[in-house]
């Protein structure tokens, strides 16, 4: 390795995007970068000229070691679209200019699709003006629609937190359940991928009888279909538990939280806030029923819970971290690190290299075959897929009883 190495962190955060990043400082250390840079807030911080020399705060195996268990991104994060390259090359220029003069030889960022988009932009560029410099992505994201890796570092641990948070809800609603009629909807991240929703499927097993209706977004929702669900649902049992997609739409292609309070938000990359499904669902449950209802919005929650990490995701991010350098010091660019399942039993992951260009702005759906007929549960397959993600744990290091967290101290130097 002859010149520094840059690593951003960019979308929405998830509980184990530190790992990665801990993952890259230590490989890039032990495999003799000179430099390591931290863009602060991706790639819109750089451009802000915003970066950090790492070594300056990442410095013992402690502080790696509480970084892999510390959630939301460490170096800040961001929402950023760079312009296609005809489109605005001044903006590359600036870019390329800033990493000349770090003399920066390997980018590396981690992030989900939107994110990959950069990696795909920046690679391109360097090519076309035959710069050295080589892009290789992390990826990342808790909904797992990133295509051709079998999961990404994130969903595992969302989804060990959605399936635990579910059972405890439902263990809630039974043991509330004797004169009163409740229903319980449990709204889950995603946007247009059902991973995380159909994780709360998790929550069934010998001591607990699981959500009872699970609707996903692959699958078109009509609202009075569901409601006479629910009815005859509540002619058996007193306690009804639905866990619903953010991003679940009917057949007119309308997100059914648009149907609520209408939240108007948008991104840089055009994606709709996706808000209030839970509640538009549990008032219309109670208008058309007159039963209570309570509605749980998982929110920041399922990406930020790093007290209950799964190990198998924590160890993962941190491999394809690690993965990453190696690619770029090896020559790779334009390419993102995927996880390739070896085997199922025993459980085995491996890591390889692949085009950015064939995986940046595709979204990976459930599979429909993975969801029952009926559009109201998801398969076994599904939760045989899922299983081996969320596996193990690795406690946080508390003080005072909470759980310590790094924080990078821009006032230290
Ligand atoms: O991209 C990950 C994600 O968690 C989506 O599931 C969700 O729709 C979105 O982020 C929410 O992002 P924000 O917190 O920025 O509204």
């Amino acid at each position: 390795m002859k010149g520094n190495i840059i690593v951003g962190q960019s979308g929405g955060p998830t509980a184990v995007i530190n790992s990665s990043l801990a993952g890259v400082v230590k490989t890039a250390k032990d495999r003799g970068a000179k430099k390591i840079y931290g863009m602060l807030h991706g790639i819109q911080g750089f451009l802000d000229g915003k970066y950090v020399d790492l070594s300056d705060y990442i410095q013992t195996e402690l502080d790696i070691e509480i970084l892999k268990r510390t959630p939301s991104a460490y170096l800040g994060s961001c929402r950023y679209k760079l312009p296609e390259i005809h489109e605005n090359t001044e903006i590359y220029e600036k870019i390329f200019e800033s990493l000349n003069k770090l003399d920066i030889e390997c980018f590396i960022y981690i992030g989900g699709n939107d994110s990959m988009d950069t990696i795909r932009k920046l690679s391109d560029y360097a090519i076309i003006k035959g710069y050295s410099q080589k892009f290789v992505g992390v990826p990342k994201t808790i909904d797992n629609d990133l295509a051709i890796t079998d999961h990404t570092p994130g969903f595992g641990s969302a989804a060990k937190y959605i399936g635990t948070t579910t059972k405890e809800v439902i263990r809630d609603a039974i043991g509330l359940a004797y004169n009163t009629d409740i229903v319980t909807i449990i709204e889950v991240m995603g946007r247009n991928a059902g991973w995380l929703t159909g994780a709360t499927a998790l929550a069934k097993g010998e001591d607990s009888p699981g959500p009872d209706l699970i609707y996903l977004p692959e699958v078109p929702f009509d609202i009075p279909t569901f409601v006479s669900k629910v009815k005859s649902l509540l002619k058996k049992q007193k306690t009804v538990v639905v866990a619903v997609s953010e991003g679940i739409k009917t057949k007119e292609g309308k997100y059914v939280c648009e149907y609520g309070a209408a939240v108007d938000y948008v991104d840089a990359f055009g994606h709709k806030q996706l808000t209030g499904t839970a509640t538009f669902l549990a008032n219309t449950i109670s208008a058309e029923i007159g039963c209570k209802t309570r509605a749980i919005e998982l929110s920041t929650l399922q990406r930020s819970a790093a007290h209950l990490a799964s190990r198998t995701d924590i160890n993962e991010a941190f491999a394809v971290g690690g993965a990453a350098v190696k690619a770029a010091f090896e020559g790779d660019n334009g390419k993102m690190i995927i996880l390739k399942r070896v085997s199922d039993d025993p459980y085995q992951c491996t890591t390889d290299v692949y085009d950015v260009h064939k995986i940046s702005n595709v979204e990976k759906l459930v599979p429909r075959e993975w969801i029952n007929k009926e559009g109201t549960y998801v398969t076994e397959e599904f939760i045989s897929y899922i299983e081996p993600l969320i596996q193990a744990e690795l406690i946080p290091v508390p003080v005072e009883g909470i759980p310590r967290h790094i924080v990078l101290d821009l006032t230290k130097k």
